[in-house]
C-alpha cells in the first residue's frame, strides 16, 4: 500500500484538444502553475483478496466512470508490474468544501504516484507524469510543483520550469455558483470543438507562440507578460469553444462581472489578470503583494460564492507513513 499527495494546477496556456484521443495524446503543448491551496490525497491498496479494483472518491463509492479511468491507470501499473492484484483506491480531495473546482489533475498524479509505490516500481518523474497524463492531460503537469510545461510531442510529459516569478506569483480563485446546470466536461468540450468549431485550427495554431511567449516571460521574470498572456488565451479557448456548434458557453453573468473587475483593478495599477477553465469560475494571476486586494475586490461581485487565495504548490509526493 501507499499513499500520496499532488496539488492540482492551473493552466496560462490552455490544453484544448487531442491529437489521440485513445492514448490520451495532446494535440498542442500547454503550461501551468501548480497550486498549493488545492490538495488530493490518495491511498492504494493492492489485495490479494479483492475481486475487482473499487474507487472511494471523498467517502463515497465512485461512479462506473471514475472507476474505469482508474482501473485503465491500474491496469498500466499492473502490465509494467507484472502483478494481477487489484486494488482498493480511497481519495480524498482537500479542496474547500463547495469549490466546484475540478480535481482529475491533483486525482491522476496522486493516483500515478500512489499505485506506482503500492505495486513496488520506483518510477521517475518524467515517467510517471506520462503515466498520470493517460488519466488526465493536465494531471501530467501536476506531477512537478510551481510552473511547469507540457510537451505534446512523442510521449507527452510535463516538465518543471524554473522562474524568478516563483517567489512572488499567486492565484486567487473565485467560485461563481448560482443555479446554473453542471458545466461540460473537458473531455467532451474538447472533442466537439476540435470537430466542430471553426476557430478550432486557429486555435492550435495559437497555441506554440502562447508558450513561447510564456516561457520568455517567464525567463525574464515578467509577470505583466506572463498574465496579458494567460489571460488572452483563455479567453481565445473560450471564443473557440463558444464558436463550436453547438455552442460551449462556459461563463455566467457574475464571469464577465469578474473579467471586468480584473481589468479596472490593473488600471489601478493592481497586477491582475484572468484566466478561465472549463466552468464560470475566474482564477486571477497576481503576487503576494497584492493578493488580498485582488481577493477583496473579487468577492464583492454579485454570484461570487468563495474566494482562495492560493500559492505555489509543490510536486507530487509519497506520504510517509508516520512510524
Ligand atoms: C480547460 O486534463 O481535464 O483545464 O485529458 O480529457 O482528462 P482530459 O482533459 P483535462 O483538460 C483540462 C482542460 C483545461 C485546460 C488545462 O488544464 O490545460
Amino acid at each position: 500500500m501507499a499513499t500520496a499527495r499532488a496539488c492540482a494546477n492551473i493552466a496560462l496556456v490552455k490544453y484544448w484538444g487531442k491529437r489521440d484521443p485513445a492514448r490520451n495524446l495532446p494535440a498542442a503543448g500547454s503550461l501551468s502553475l501548480t497550486l498549493a491551496a488545492l490538495v488530493t490525497e490518495t491511498t492504494v491498496v493492492f489485495d490479494a483478496a479483492a475481486a475487482a479494483d473499487q474507487l472511494v472518491l471523498d467517502g463515497a463509492p465512485a461512479s462506473a466512470g471514475d472507476l474505469a479511468r482508474t482501473a485503465a491507470i491500474l491496469d498500466l501499473v499492473r502490465a509494467r508490474a507484472k502483478i494481477a492484484t487489484r486494488a482498493r483506491v480511497t481519495s480524498e480531495n482537500r479542496f474547500p468544501t463547495a469549490s466546484g473546482l475540478a480535481s482529475s489533475a491533483s486525482g491522476y498524479a496522486a493516483l500515478a504516484v500512489a499505485a506506482t509505490r503500492a505495486a513496488g516500481l520506483d518510477l521517475a518523474p518524467r515517467e510517471l507524469s506520462v503515466l498520470a497524463r493517460r488519466g488526465s492531460g493536465s494531471a501530467a503537469r501536476s506531477i512537478f510543483g510551481s510552473f511547469v510545461r507540457m510537451r505534446a510531442e512523442g510521449d507527452a510529459y510535463a516538465e518543471p520550469i524554473a522562474s524568478p516569478l516563483a517567489e512572488r506569483i499567486q492565484m486567487v480563485i473565485a467560485i461563481v455558483g448560482g443555479g446554473a446546470p453542471k458545466s461540460r466536461g473537458s473531455r467532451d468540450a474538447m472533442e466537439h470543438c476540435a470537430a466542430t468549431s471553426p476557430l478550432y485550427a486557429a486555435w492550435l495554431a495559437l497555441v506554440p507562440r502562447d508558450l513561447a511567449a510564456a516561457e520568455a516571460a517567464l525567463a525574464a521574470g515578467d509577470l505583466d507578460a506572463l498574465g496579458a498572456i494567460a489571460e488572452a488565451n483563455a479567453l481565445a479557448m473560450h471564443a473557440t469553444a463558444m464558436a463550436s456548434r453547438p455552442a460551449i458557453v462556459y461563463w455566467q453573468p457574475a464571469t464577465l462581472a469578474l473579467l471586468a473587475e480584473v481589468r479596472a483593478l490593473r488600471a489601478r495599477g493592481v497586477a491582475a489578470w484572468a484566466t478561465i477553465d472549463a466552468g464560470p469560475h475566474v482564477k486571477v494571476v497576481t503576487t503576494i503583494d497584492a493578493a488580498v486586494e485582488v481577493a477583496r475586490a473579487t468577492q464583492k461581485i454579485d454570484g461570487v460564492t468563495n474566494v482562495m487565495i492560493s500559492g505555489v504548490g509543490g510536486p507530487a509526493a509519497i506520504v510517509e507513513a508516520p512510524r
